[in-house]
């Protein structure tokens, strides 16, 4: 049995609508059939640089929502027919999420609640997985400040009357370490954004949204205005060089600050810790808190404590997720781009 995905021909090459074959779901696994698929910065990276793939051709994409086809053995928490959210593995292309079915580990694939459309699940599993690890992996102290998980029993509120500053609050990442801050009781929930979307985010918990373009010094200076607190986490979901250096300057000593992408923090010093985050609930070393999360992620949603990203929806099925790569590497804002893969001519 065939289907359509969307192909990287060959390291930084082009993609192109082709077949794949339906993958069947191994032990622990389920087949999704794909109705849904959230773009990442790291799709268009991948794509242009030749980011974390070995073997070519390939098939990107590490967002899915649709619905359960087939259940592999072992399997007993999801049924056929059940509406289900799980994130892609990078270069395991039966596990990527631009085609129309995926495999899905079960025990971090959950269940989609009523509330939630195909198209606002999809723009979840990566970003809420990136935010979770960077901020909540115990197991993980390298890659994780190693905070106790909201979601956790007795997680709610633990971190009351502490602050935290979060670099890019209106980027996918970011909105979802706003609402896991706020979960974990952070206090006061400091953000940097385009003013424009200032409403939407305290919306999600942040208590104070700063102008991103402020210099240094500017925002080092606003911080202070809002907290005498020692910020002793900062999490910058864009870190560029200029927002990794800011954030590591208003950072308190005993403090911890999370990156997304390459470090380049100048004068580091041994009382301050920069912490590489890798969003993915699937990889060995992050599934344990995964499964953690997966565990409670239906109710978190149900309930609106997690609430997802505002969509835009690409026309033209998979082909129309070359256009929309292009946009995204272009830059939105407050936005997730989404696909649908059934929708492929
Ligand atoms: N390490 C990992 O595992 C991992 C996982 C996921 C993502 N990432 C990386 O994390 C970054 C964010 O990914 P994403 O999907 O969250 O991005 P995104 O949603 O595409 O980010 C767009 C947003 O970034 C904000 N922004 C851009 N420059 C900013 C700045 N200097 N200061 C404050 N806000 C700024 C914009 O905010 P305004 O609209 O307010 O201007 C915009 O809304 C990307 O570089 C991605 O590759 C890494």
């Amino acid at each position: 049995m065939s289907q359509k995905a969307l192909w990287l021909k060959t390291e930084k090459g082009s993609l192109e609508v082709g077949t794949a074959p339906i993958p069947k779901p191994g032990e622990g696994e389920v087949l999704i059939k794909v109705h849904s698929t959230a773009l990442n910065p790291v799709d268009w990276k991948i794509a242009a640089h030749g980011y974390f793939i070995e073997k070519y051709p390939a098939i990107l994409g590490g967002d899915a929502a649709g619905v359960v086809e087939e259940v592999g053995p072992g399997v007993t928490n999801l049924k056929k027919g059940d509406r289900v959210l799980t994130n892609g593995v990078f270069g395991n292309y039966e596990h990527a999420t631009f085609q129309q079915y995926t495999l899905g580990y079960a025990d971090v694939t959950g269940k989609i609640p009523d509330n939630l459309t195909f198209d606002q699940a999809a723009t979840i599993p990566l970003g809420l997985a990136t935010a979770a690890v960077g901020l909540f992996h115990q197991d993980a102290p390298s890659g994780s400040v190693g905070l106790f998980p909201p979601w956790e029993d007795g997680g709610r509120g633990k971190y009351a009357g502490e602050p935290i500053l979060i670099i890019g609050g209106a980027s996918s990442v970011g909105q979802y370490v706003i609402q896991l801050a706020k979960l974990a009781g952070f206090s006061p929930i400091i953000t940097t954004a385009s003013l424009r979307n200032t409403e939407v985010l305290k919306g999600q918990g942040a208590t104070h949204v700063l102008d991103r373009t402020l210099p240094k010094d500017a925002l080092v200076a606003e911080v202070k205005k809002i907290t005498s607190a020692p910020v002793k986490v900062a999490y910058d979901a864009i870190s560029e060089a200029d927002t990794q250096n800011a954030a590591y300057t208003i950072l308190a000593p005993g403090g911890a600050l999370v990156l997304v992408l390459n470090e380049s923090v100048e004068n580091k010093t041994d009382d301050k810790r920069v912490v590489p985050v890798f969003g993915n609930t699937n990889v060995p070393a992050n599934r344990k808190l995964g499964v953690s999360l997966y565990s409670k992620l239906t109710a978190l949603l149900a309930d609106g404590a997690v609430k997802p990203n505002p969509v835009e929806v690409l026309p033209n099925g998979l082909q129309g997720i070359i256009a929309g790569l292009e946009k995204l590497k272009q830059g939105v804002s407050n936005v997730k781009l989404v696909g649908h893969p059934q929708e492929t001519a």
